[in-house]
């Protein structure tokens, strides 16, 4: 299998069959998008906007916040999963879905006047050339958004430690492609020629009712997908080793930090 078909199937794996469940449990990818695309907002000004482009869009979450705040006259939702897909633009028939890589983006040159993606730089094989792609898509003047998870408070580090741990003794070994590690947005759009770059920071707070909601949450997340990856007895031990320590914890708050950078093409 080439490059595109191992990292199609991968991010199939990961994200394919989690579509449904994704956000069910927290409004959780919908804040991160609304912060996103309101920090486009911010960047973009007033001018009139035809054509957004929100690439990894997943279910669309960016889409529809970009279409809330910026009333473009469509968004292009391009992602290399059909079943997350399948998902966007289910409710909008301005959202447009695409089935695409982020790395060869199947739209014409400036064809919009904003781009962006939340939460989904890491998991690009080739993130540069996904930035370069956003340039070339961009009419000169075009505002770029992307959002990237940070940390999380310290206590729920526990969860990427077990997983590894039971990875490591599986006999398939790790997982490939499922605990991808951030990526600098500064210097990616810096690097592939961006102007003006400027980067924000916040800390989002999300509460579960119950450490079961969280455990539900976590399995609609590409974590859910690794631990899925698991002989069954390990992932067996994995849920019954995270819901006793999380049971433990005396509030059950995620504070989420998420980072923001925004850029204009140059003239
Ligand atoms: C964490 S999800 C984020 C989805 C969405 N932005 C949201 O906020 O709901 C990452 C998404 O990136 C997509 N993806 C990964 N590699 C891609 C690529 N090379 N081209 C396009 N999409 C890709 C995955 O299929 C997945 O839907």
């Amino acid at each position: 299998m080439g490059r595109d078909g191992e990292h199609r199937r991968l991010m199939e794996a990961a994200f394919g069959d989690t579509a449904t469940t994704y956000d069910a449990e927290i409004a959780f990818f919908t804040t991160i998008a609304a912060r996103t695309a309101a920090g486009a907002a911010a960047r973009h000004g007033s001018g009139r906007i035809r054509t957004a482009v929100d690439v990894g869009a997943g279910t669309g979450a960016l889409a529809a916040a970009l279409r809330e705040a910026l009333r473009p006259e469509r968004v292009i939702a391009v992602d290399i999963s059909l079943g997350m897909l399948r998902a966007a633009g289910r409710h909008d028939d301005r959202v447009l879905p695409v089935l695409g890589d982020a790395a060869d983006l199947p739209l014409p040159d400036r064809c919009a006047e904003v781009a962006g993606s939340a939460t989904s730089v890491r998991f690009f094989d080739q993130p540069r050339r996904a930035a370069a792609e956003l340039g070339r898509v961009l009419r000169p003047g075009g505002t770029v958004v992307l959002s990237e998870l940070g940390g999380v408070d310290r206590k729920w580090l526990f969860l990427a430690d077990l997983v590894r741990r039971a990875a490591r003794r599986a006999p398939a070994g790790p997982p490939r492609g499922s605990l991808p590690r951030p990526v600098p947005l500064t210097e990616l759009l810096a690097d592939a020629g961006f102007v003006d770059v400027e980067t924000a920071e916040e800390t989002l707070v999300f509460r579960f009712t119950d450490e079961h909601q969280w455990w539900r949450w976590i399995r609609g997340q590409s974590a859910g997908a690794a631990i899925r990856q698991l002989p069954a007895a390990a992932a067996e031990a994995v849920e019954r080793a995270a819901l006793a320590t999380a049971a433990g914890f005396a509030d059950l708050e995620l504070h989420q930090v998420l980072r923001i950078a925004t850029a204009r093409t140059g003239p």
